[in-house]
C-alpha cells in the first residue's frame, strides 16, 4: 500500500489488476470521463501544458509530484489512504466491533446515497468553473484554477470506484448518471443547489474555494469517521488534495484584500474602484453570499436522516474518534441548536443526535471565522479601519431553521420590505457583479504579471522561480 502504479490505465494503489470485472468496468467508464472532461471541463485549454502535481504516493510526506502536462492527459487514478490496522467502529450501533471492508445490506442504500450526493459535487464544481481561464488574473492562478479542477475530476473517481466496486449494477448505473447530471441543467440539474450556480469571476472563485470547499472539507471529515472503510480510506487521501483548494480560496481573497487596500493608500481614496480596485465593501457582499449558500450545504439544523446516518455508524462527526466529550453515541447528550424564538433568536438544547449537521455546521464557522480575522489582518496592516465579518448564521438562509425568515446580516429579524431595501447593500448587486466582472474581461498570461485588481501570492508552487511560464500555450 501506498505505491501507486502508473504502469496501468488507470493508477491507482488498490491493486485494480487482480480484479479484473471491476478493471474493466472502470476502464469501459475512462472513455465516457474524458469525454465529459473535453465537453464541459475547462474551456480551450486541452492543449495547454500546465504545470500540475500528481500524487506518486499515497502515505508519505512527499506524495506530490510536479511536471508540465496536457490535462486531458492528467493521470486521474483510485487513491485510498492506507488501511490502519485492526481498526473499530469509533461511534454508533456498532461502537467497537471492527469495521467493514464490504458493504451490510441493511445500510446499503443509506451509503451509496452518501457516495451519491458527495460525488455529484465533484464535477459539478468542475462544469461551474469551466470558462474562468478565459479572464485568469495570471499565469499563476490559471494552474492553480487546473489543479483543483483535475483533482475535483480525480474526486470523481475517487467515489466512482467506490461505487463500481462495491454497489454492483446500482453502482454502475449511478456512476453513469454523475456524467449525465450537468451544473444548471434544466432537466438534468446536479443534486445540490449551490452547484447549479455558475461561478462567474475570480472573486466568487476564491469565495467558492475557501467557503465551499470548505464545507466539501468538513462532509469529508466525517465521511472519513465511516465504519465503511473503504469509504474512510478513499475520504482521507481526498482531504490532502482538498487542503490546497482552500488554501487558493484563503489566499486568493487575501491576495485581492491586499491588493485593494495597497490601491486605497497609494491613492488616498476610500474607493479603490477609481483605480480598478475591488472595494472592501463589495468583498463583504461576496462573503455574505457564500458563507450563506455554503451554510445551507450542512442540512437542516434538526434532522433525523443525519441522526439516522450516525447512529448506523455510516457517518460520523468530524474527528469522531479523537473526540473525548461523549460516549459517541449521544443517547442521553444535548447540544445548543440557535432557533428562532418569538422575534429573535435562542439557544435551544437538543438531542445531540439530532443536531449533527449543527455541530458540524458550527466547526465549520469557526474555522472561517479564523480565515476572516487573517484578512483583517492584512487590512489593519495597511492601517485601514474596516473589518470584514462573517454574516449572522440566520442570514439568507435557503434550507432549515431560518429560511422563513428575513434576516439582517447583524442577526435582526426584520420584515421583508426592509429586506428589499437593503438586500443589494448585503448582497452582491447586479452592478456589483456587472463591476467586478468588468476587471476581468481580459486574461493575463504574461508570466510573472498580475492583474491590477489582485496582489501576487506571497510564494510560488514548489518553490519555483517568479516568473515561471505556469501554464505553455502552444
Ligand atoms: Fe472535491
Ligand atoms: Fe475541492
Amino acid at each position: 500500500m501506498g505505491t501507486i502504479n502508473y504502469s496501468e490505465k488507470i493508477p491507482n494503489n488498490v491493486n485494480l489488476s487482480e480484479n479484473r470485472r471491476l478493471q474493466r468496468a472502470l476502464e469501459a467508464w475512462q472513455p465516457a470521463y474524458i469525454q465529459w472532461w473535453n465537453d464541459l471541463g475547462p474551456v480551450k485549454s486541452q492543449t495547454q501544458d500546465v504545470y500540475l502535481r500528481t500524487a506518486i504516493s499515497a502515505d508519505s510526506e512527499g506524495w506530490a509530484h510536479f511536471g508540465h502536462v496536457k490535462m486531458p492527459e492528467y493521470r486521474w487514478g483510485i487513491f485510498l489512504s492506507a488501511p490502519e490496522e485492526d481498526r473499530r467502529i469509533s461511534f454508533g450501533d456498532h461502537k467497537g466491533e471492527p469495521v467493514w471492508q464490504e458493504v451490510p445490506g441493511e445500510y446499503r442504500s443509506l451509503i451509496r446515497r452518501l457516495i451519491v450526493v458527495q460525488g455529484d459535487t465533484e464535477p459539478a464544481s468542475v462544469e461551474q468553473q469551466r470558462h474562468l481561464g478565459q479572464t485568469c488574473p495570471s499565469l499563476y492562478d490559471l494552474r492553480n484554477l487546473f489543479q483543483v479542477n483535475v483533482e475535483e475530476g480525480r474526486h470523481l473517481w475517487a467515489m466512482v470506484y467506490l461505487l463500481h466496486a462495491h454497489f454492483g449494477r446500482d453502482g454502475r448505473e449511478e456512476a453513469d448518471m454523475m456524467l449525465e447530471r450537468h451544473s444548471g441543467d434544466v432537466d438534468k440539474p446536479r443534486i445540490l443547489g449551490a452547484f447549479n450556480e455558475e461561478t462567474p469571476d475570480w472573486l466568487s472563485f476564491f469565495m467558492f474555494t475557501f467557503f465551499t470547499d470548505r464545507d466539501g472539507k468538513f462532509q469529508l471529515g466525517a465521511l472519513a469517521e465511516s465504519s465503511f472503510d473503504p469509504l474512510a480510506r478513499t475520504c482521507r487521501f481526498m482531504l490532502k488534495e482538498e487542503a490546497h483548494h482552500m488554501f487558493v480560496g484563503e489566499t486568493g481573497i487575501s491576495r485581492v484584500v491586499r491588493r485593494s487596500c495597497e490601491l486605497m493608500n497609494e491613492n488616498k481614496t476610500d474607493d479603490p474602484r477609481k483605480y480598478g480596485g475591488i472595494d472592501l465593501q463589495t468583498i463583504q457582499k461576496y462573503i455574505n453570499f457564500h458563507y450563506s449558500v455554503s451554510l445551507d450545504l450542512f442540512g437542516a439544523e434538526i434532522s433525523t436522516n443525519a441522526a439516522n446516518s450516525f447512529t448506523a455508524s455510516v457517518k460520523g462527526r468530524f474527528n469522531e474518534a479523537k473526540l473525548t466529550q461523549d460516549d459517541h453515541q449521544l443517547n442521553d447528550s444535548t447540544y445548543p441548536v440557535l432557533q428562532a424564538v418569538n422575534n429573535s433568536f435562542q439557544f435551544v438544547e437538543v438531542p445531540a443526535l439530532n443536531a449533527i449537521n449543527e455541530a458540524l455546521r458550527d466547526k465549520y464557522s469557526k474555522e472561517c471565522e479564523s480565515g476572516v480575522e487573517r484578512w483583517n489582518r492584512v487590512i489593519e496592516k495597511h492601517g485601514i479601519d474596516f473589518k470584514l465579518t462573517l454574516p449572522h448564521r440566520a442570514f439568507h438562509r435557503q434550507i432549515g431553521e431560518f429560511q422563513d425568515y428575513c434576516v439582517s446580516p447583524d442577526g435582526r429579524q426584520i420584515t421583508e420590505k426592509e429586506w428589499d431595501q437593503h438586500k443589494n447593500d448585503w448582497l452582491p448587486s447586479a452592478e456589483d457583479k456587472v463591476y467586478v466582472q468588468s476587471l476581468m474581461t481580459n486574461p493575463v498570461y504574461e508570466p510573472g504579471k498580475y492583474a491590477n485588481w489582485v496582489a501576487p501570492p506571497d510564494k510560488t508552487i514548489n518553490g519555483v522561480a517568479e516568473d515561471f511560464e505556469y501554464v505553455r500555450f502552444s
